[in-house]
């Protein structure tokens, strides 16, 4: 009697050991793909900076409108995005793709924006002047800088600078707001080595992204924003979002028939969070059938494994 129940103990043991070798074998697969997203700090938090570019990116006075700020269209309620399938800008004219989030956005290292054609959140707020904030000229925006809160914001952001109204400034203090617009999950602390912070269904989840070929673009630690790819590896993506009207990605800008379909890799931290989805905002709800069946389809690696026999968390 005594030697079944040693026996039984010593498998109990073994079998517990498997596990934890399985789990530690996906953690280090995990951080070598992915990596920790740092937390935000007390001294980003606390920065006069970041404080500025807080003001700056809820302020509808500086639109040409009096009606547009930078949270008209990456919404708090939306986490950074918006719902909507295109935005309005302060001409009044629709966005010409999807507003996607700001949370994470400024550690994309492939750009910023659907085409990875912005280098630098500041270039992306330079641009915005002229753009969604429908001014004609990047000067017009200087006289609204000038009215109060903005000459003491500004000058206790930039105490050094001679004069610190600048467009340079601007677009600074917004692009180091929006730095601090992280946000660190149960996944960081469990790449970090806290086995409880994720739970069994989560990491047969994580099994799947990886094995299905998802991290073969959605890598490093926002899970993409990391390159630019062909949307649709194999088949037309439009016959799975919906997607109307065209849109042929890259090529718009380059005019090369090989950049045809290509986009950047959107970012997928939040993503339950940021609907409508894609480019052109064209899917509405990422059920967990949408995501394996359709965009399973799009990825060589899904086909060849049968993974629809694979019962998905
Ligand atoms: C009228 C709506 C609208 C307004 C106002 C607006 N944006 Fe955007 N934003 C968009 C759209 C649409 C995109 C995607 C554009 C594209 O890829 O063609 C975008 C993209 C971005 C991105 C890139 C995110 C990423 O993942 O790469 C950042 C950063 C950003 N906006 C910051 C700002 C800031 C800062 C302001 C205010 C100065 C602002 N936006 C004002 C609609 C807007
Ligand atoms: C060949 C590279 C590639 C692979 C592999 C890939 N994706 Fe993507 N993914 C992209 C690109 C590019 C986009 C942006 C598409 C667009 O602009 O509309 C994207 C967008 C997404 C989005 C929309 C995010 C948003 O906020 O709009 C989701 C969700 C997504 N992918 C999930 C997955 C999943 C799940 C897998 C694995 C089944 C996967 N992807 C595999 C390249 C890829």
């Amino acid at each position: 009697m005594r030697t079944v129940q040693l026996t039984f103990v010593c498998l109990l043991l073994l079998l517990l050991r498997l596990a934890e070798a399985a789990d530690d074998a996906l953690r280090t697969q995990a951080n070598a793909l992915f990596g920790v997203l740092a937390p935000v700090t007390e001294a980003e938090i606390n920065d006069p900076v970041v404080a500025l570019g807080r003001v700056l990116f809820w302020d509808t006075d500086l639109s040409s409108s009096g009606e547009v700020a930078c949270a008209s269209c990456h919404l708090v309620a939306n986490m950074g995005a918006d719902s909507r399938r295109v935005s309005r800008d302060a001409r009044g004219r629709p966005t010409r793709r999807h507003s996607q989030t700001v949370f994470n956005a400024q550690a994309a290292t492939a750009g910023l924006r659907w085409l990875g054609d912005r280098a630098s959140g500041t270039a992306q707020a330079l641009g915005s002047i002229t753009g969604s904030m429908g001014f004609s000229n990047r000067e017009d925006i200087f006289p609204l800088l000038m009215t109060s809160p903005y000459p003491q914001l500004f000058r206790q952001a930039f105490p050094a600078a001679e004069e610190p109204v600048t467009a340079e400034n601007y677009s600074l203090a917004l692009e180091t707001n929006q730095r601090s617009l992280r946000t660190p999950a149960a996944f960081d602390q469990w790449l970090d080595g806290v086995e409880t912070a994720l739970g069994e269904d989560a990491k047969i989840g994580l099994q799947h992204f990886i094995r299905f070929g998802c991290a073969a673009c959605h890598n490093g630690p926002l899970l993409g924003g990391n390159s630019l790819q062909r949307f649709g590896v194999l088949e037309d993506f439009r016959v799975l979002t919906g997607s109307n009207p065209e849109d042929v990605g890259l090529m718009t800008l380059s005019g090369n028939p090989e950049d045809r379909d290509v986009f950047r890799v959107q970012p997928l931290r939040i993503v339950a969070n940021t609907a409508r989805s894609f480019h052109d905002g064209s899917v509405s709800r990422l059920g967990t059938q949408w995501v394996l069946w359709r965009l399973c389809s799009l990825v060589e690696t899904c086909r060849s494994r049968n993974w629809q026999n694979c019962s998905v968390s």
